[in-house]
């Protein structure tokens, strides 16, 4: 079967889809993207999704109605779901991907007449039980997020730093690079936000450390509220992740990773902790619920 993407208001297949070659998105970098996953047909937290490419679409001054109104949210949504459909997909990674669109070859947006909208979906096989029982490894990255860069809560299109910074950590045996802030800050993964345990207590950085709020992020913080287990979001200084009980990644595909060690060095036991477990389990009763 030919894969259906979504193109500007269609469904079209991928070899029929056309991309200005001067779209601002390619010129550029200025757009915006949503990784989602698809569980049994059904996509987790569109709405938040949606709620966060809304709000960064606003704070870059992308404000074209299919971003910016509830009509637009409204067909954004029945858009991923039907490109999810076309491919007959269950089990997916869904990408939504908006640009400023066709305009001037000069780095003006305001030459740019309608975004780009842009909506693909494959299949995703998700990482084996075993590497969840192994947990990831992570390197802190050479490279610094700039929490005073507009760039660092935006899930833009301008993914070159994360790219390099996971690259790098890869080709040196590691699972992630996590990045720390300009003032030397704990702040997110190259794909992933970070959160560990210390004395029971759940900490992740604060948005003021550069990080992308993210949804998984959230879901996770809003399932410490109802275990009633004490979350903080504060500045956290890098040894305090060395030092932490435990420690686990969070992102939409990979739901909760446990973070077993830092540059070599183990968190805790140097194996996924409990609380994790916990976490994870719940996380994944959450998906199971909202299914239902
Ligand atoms: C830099 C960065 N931080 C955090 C996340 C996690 O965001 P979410 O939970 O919304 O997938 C991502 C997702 O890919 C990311 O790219």
């Amino acid at each position: 079967m030919a894969e259906i993407v979504y193109l500007n208001g269609q469904l079209v297949s991928r070899s029929e889809a056309r991309l200005s070659p001067f779209d601002h998105g390619f010129l550029y970098g200025y757009g915006l993207f949503e990784t989602m996953r698809a569980y049994s047909g059904h996509i987790f937290r569109l709405d938040s999704h949606l709620a966060r490419l809304r709000c960064s679409a606003e704070s870059i001054g992308l404000a074209h109605s299919i971003l910016t109104t509830d009509e637009g949210k409204q067909s954004l949504k029945a858009a991923c779901v039907a490109t999810l459909a076309a491919n007959r997909l269950k089990d997916a990674r869904i990408r939504l991907t908006v640009s400023a669109g066709e305009g001037d070859m000069t780095p003006d947006p305001a030459t740019c007449s309608s975004p780009t909208v842009l909506i693909t979906a494959r299949n995703l096989v998700p990482l084996p039980p075993e590497k969840y029982e192994a947990g990831f490894k992570a390197a802190i990255s050479f490279l610094r997020r700039n929490s005073q860069s507009p760039l660092s809560r935006l899930k833009s299109t301008c993914y070159m730093e994360n790219v390099l910074a996971r690259t790098a950590a890869r080709a040196a045996g590691y699972d992630e690079a996590i990045f720390l802030d300009e003032q030397g800050y704990l702040a997110e993964g190259s794909t992933t936000n970070v959160f560990l345990v210390s004395r029971g207590e759940l900490i992740t950085p604060c948005f003021e450390s550069g990080v992308l709020p993210g949804i998984t992020r959230d879901a996770v913080l809003e399932i410490a509220r109802t275990l009633n287990i004490k979350a903080t979001e504060r500045w956290v200084e890098p040894n305090e992740l060395i030092e932490a009980q435990e420690a686990f990644l969070t992102n939409s595909i990979l739901e909760l990773m446990p973070l077993v060690s830092v540059e070599g060095r183990p968190i805790g036991m140097g194996k996924p902790g409990k609380l994790t477990g916990d976490l994870l389990f719940a996380y994944r009763k959450l998906v199971d619920e909202t299914l239902h």
